[in-house]
C-alpha cells in the first residue's frame, strides 16, 4: 500500500541575530523529530526550511552598521546553518528567502493572487526623513505621544501610556535611526490582501480542523471573530522583492506576505518535478512547525494567499509551540537571559 506524502516545515529564522535554545525548542527541533518519526514509518516525507531575509529590521541595522542588508544577511544565515547542521537537523533543503528562486516564485505567486481579483490597490500616508531620505516603519519613528505625553513614544505605540498609535499622531515626529525631525508625510500608492473577502472560507477551513492544539485554533478564530480587514502586502524599502506592477516599481513585498511563500521555493528548489505532488497533491498532508507568536501569519495570513492563489492544499497542522523559559523568565537575547551559542 502506497502511504501518504507528509510535508514538514519548521519556521524560517530571521537572520538579524544568532539564534538561542529558544528557537531551536520552538520549531526545528520538534519539527526535526516529527519528519523522523514520518521516515520511519514509511511516509514519503520532505523536511523544508530555510531563513527569512527580507524587512526593515535589516535594512535598518545595515545602514546604521554601514554594511548592506545582503551582507548582514549572509553573515547571519552562515551562522544559523553552521548551528542547524551541528544539530544534525535532517533537512532536506534548507533555503534563503533573497535567492532568485524565492523572488520569482512570490513575483508569480502573489501575480495570479491579483489576477483573481484578491489584491486591492489603496493609498497610505508614510512618514519620510529628509535627513536618512528613507521611508519609516512606524517603530522607527518617535515623537511625543498625543494622549499622555510620554517624549519617546513609538509610531506603533506609546510604551508608557500602551495606546495603540499612527505615527502621524505623535507630536514633533523624528527619525530613530538619525535622531532629527526632517520628516515628512507623504502619500505612497499600496497593494492590499483582501482578507474580508477571504473571512467565510478561511473560518470554515479552520472549523473543520480536527488535529489542531486548541491554542491555535482560538487564536486564529478570534482574529476572524475581531473582522477580517484588508492588509497592506507592501512596504517603502529598497531590500526586499520588488513588486512587478506599473507603478508601483518602488516597493518591495511586505516580509511576511513573502517569507511562508518561502516554504515553496525551498520545496521547488529541492526539485523541480516533484514539489508539486506535496503541495498539491490529494494524497499529501502539509505540517507548519512554528512558535505560537507566528500564529496568526500561518493560520490566516498564509493559508488567505493559497486560497486567493488557488490549486494549492492547506496546511494540515499548524503545530504552535509555547516559548520556552530559562530559570522562570523567557529567554531575552538583549537582557543576556537563556543559553546561546555564541
Ligand atoms: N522569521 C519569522 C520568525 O523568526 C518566521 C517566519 S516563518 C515564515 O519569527 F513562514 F513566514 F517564513
Ligand atoms: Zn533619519
Amino acid at each position: 500500500m502506497k502511504k501518504e506524502r507528509r510535508l514538514v516545515t519548521a519556521a524560517l529564522p530571521y537572520v538579524n541575530n544568532i539564534p538561542h535554545l529558544g528557537n531551536i525548542v520552538g520549531s526545528h527541533l520538534p519539527a526535526d523529530i516529527f519528519a523522523r518519526y514520518c521516515r520511519l514509518n514509511k511516509y514519503d516525507t520532505i523536511f523544508i526550511g530555510g531563513t527569512d531575509e527580507h524587512g526593515t529590521p535589516i535594512e535598518v541595522a545595515a545602514i546604521k552598521n554601514n554594511t548592506t542588508p545582503q551582507k548582514l544577511a549572509d553573515f547571519y544565515y552562515k551562522k544559523h546553518k553552521e548551528i542547524y547542521d551541528w544539530f544534525n537537523f535532517s533537512y532536506d533543503n534548507f533555503s534563503r528567502t533573497s535567492k532568485e528562486i524565492h523572488h520569482k516564485t512570490t513575483q508569480e505567486f502573489l501575480k495570479k493572487v491579483y489576477a483573481n481579483g484578491y489584491i486591492k490597490k489603496g493609498e497610505l500616508e508614510i512618514p519620510y526623513c529628509k535627513n536618512c531620505n528613507i521611508y519609516l516603519a512606524d517603530r522607527y519613528i518617535e515623537g511625543i505621544c498625543p494622549v499622555c505625553s510620554y517624549q519617546n513614544a513609538r509610531g506603533d505605540q506609546c510604551e508608557k501610556c500602551g495606546k495603540i498609535l499612527d505615527p502621524i499622531d505623535l507630536h514633533k515626529p523624528r527619525c530613530v535611526i538619525c535622531n532629527k525631525d526632517n520628516i515628512i508625510f507623504r502619500k505612497v500608492k499600496h497593494l492590499f490582501l483582501d482578507l474580508t473577502k477571504l473571512s467565510k472560507r478561511l473560518e470554515k477551513w479552520i472549523n473543520t480542523n480536527k488535529v489542531w492544539r486548541q491554542q491555535v485554533k482560538s487564536i486564529a478564530l478570534a482574529w476572524i471573530k475581531e473582522g477580517l480587514k484588508p492588509r497592506c502586502i507592501t512596504r517603502n524599502l529598497k531590500w526586499g522583492i520588488k513588486v512587478p506592477f506599473k507603478g508601483y516599481e518602488e516597493l518591495v513585498y511586505y516580509v511576511w506576505a513573502e517569507a511562508a511563500i518561502g516554504y515553496i521555493s525551498s520545496t521547488k528548489e529541492w526539485n523541480k518535478n516533484k514539489w508539486e505532488d506535496y503541495w498539491k497533491g490529494k494524497n499529501s498532508k502539509i505540517y507548519h512547525f512554528i512558535g505560537k507568536d507566528n500564529i496568526p501569519f500561518h493560520t490566516i495570513l498564509f493559508p488567505a494567499e493559497l486560497i486567493a492563489h488557488g490549486g494549492y492544499n492547506l496546511p494540515y497542522n499548524v503545530v504552535g509551540l509555547q516559548y520556552l523559559n530559562y530559570e522562570g523568565g523567557k529567554f531575552s537575547k538583549s537582557k543576556q537571559h537563556g543559553v546561546f551559542f555564541f
